[in-house]
């Protein structure tokens, strides 16, 4: 038999069992998880094939481009099979007005093409929706490990089943931050190089994952504590930047403003990690 402090002891456990429960997928998480799912399919094919193809000595690349292409045909179609009059923003295509000049996907079917070539499981699918202006729900999802990552606006961010929060970690020697380096025919190396130096030895290690999308993602999940980027584009950043912040954490631009998807620099962590990172980044300019 069950006494009364042994009843109250049920109910604490049963809220927060509820608490800690998945709500429903939304209508339109369900559109944009299966999209991702259906073009997943095309590029897991596609990545097997990469792999073999690494010996050849024509190499993969216009293997992948094509993949590449692929992957965001099937995203179209099957996003405006679901909201026919919504626009499209798309790496491979570019901009598509819809007849609903409100709403906007912003998509990148492959982002970490380098890792994709190199037969590197680190990529994912990237699908963003931008209500007048504002992201109100994002999907990354890497097929090569089935991580599937969610958020809808004000209602949390996921990890296929699990609610993510960002990192705890307060100090800069416990983190661990992500970032990119300047590559052939990509950014600043003389800015860079500062912005390393003004780091490096300040944290616990850095990593350059190369998928922007995951590397957001990848905040949003705590493990990474901060990440920052430069000359990004929209459709990298748009679905992660939803996922960090409901996780509870900051995302700015390297000026400490809004305006990551117009400028293309990015910055996001946990509170105290964005501001102190932000702050290094700043003196090294
Ligand atoms: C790239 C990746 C990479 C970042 C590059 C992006 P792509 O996207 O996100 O991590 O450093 O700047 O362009 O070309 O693989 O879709
Ligand atoms: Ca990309
Ligand atoms: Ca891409």
């Amino acid at each position: 038999m069950i006494g009364v402090g042994g009843y109250q002891i049920a109910r604490v456990r049963e809220r927060r069992r509820r608490s800690n429960a998945l709500p429903p997928r939304s209508a339109l998480l369900n559109v944009m998880v299966g999209a991702a799912r259906k073009a997943a399919r095309g590029l897991t094919r596609d990545f097997g094939e990469v792999e073999r193809l690494q010996v050849s000595l024509k190499g993969p690349a216009n293997f992948v481009s094509a993949a590449d292409r692929r992957a965001e045909e099937i995203l179209r179609a099957e996003l405006s099979k679901a909201r026919s009059g919504y626009g499209f923003l798309g790496e491979e295509s570019g901009r598509h007005e819809g007849s609903d000049k409100t709403h906007t996907w912003i998509v990148d079917p492959l982002d970490g093409t380098t890792n994709f070539l190199h037969g590197i499981p680190q990529f994912a699918i990237s699908i963003a929706l931008e209500r007048e202006g504002t992201i109100v729900a994002g999907v990354v999802y890497n097929p090569a490990n089935d991580e599937l990552y969610m958020a809808e606006r004000g209602k949390g961010a996921f990890l296929n089943d699990r609610r993510l929060r960002v990192a705890a970690r307060t100090h800069l020697t416990d983190a661990v931050i992500g970032c990119a380096v300047p590559h052939h025919g990509r950014g600043d190396l003389a800015q860079f190089r500062r912005e390393l130096e003004a780091v490096q030895d300040k944290v616990a290690g850095l990593r350059r994952f190369g998928a922007a999308a995951l590397d957001l993602a990848f905040v949003a999940a705590g493990r990474l504590d901060a990440y920052w980027e430069r000359n990004l584009s929209p459709w990298d950043m748009a679905a992660g930047v939803l996922l960090v912040r409901e996780a509870g954490g900051f995302v700015t631009d390297l000026d400490g403003n809004d305006a990551m998807l117009t400028k293309g620099d990015i910055i996001a962590g946990n509170e105290p990690i964005h501001r102190d990172v932000l702050a290094l980044l700043k003196a090294a300019q």
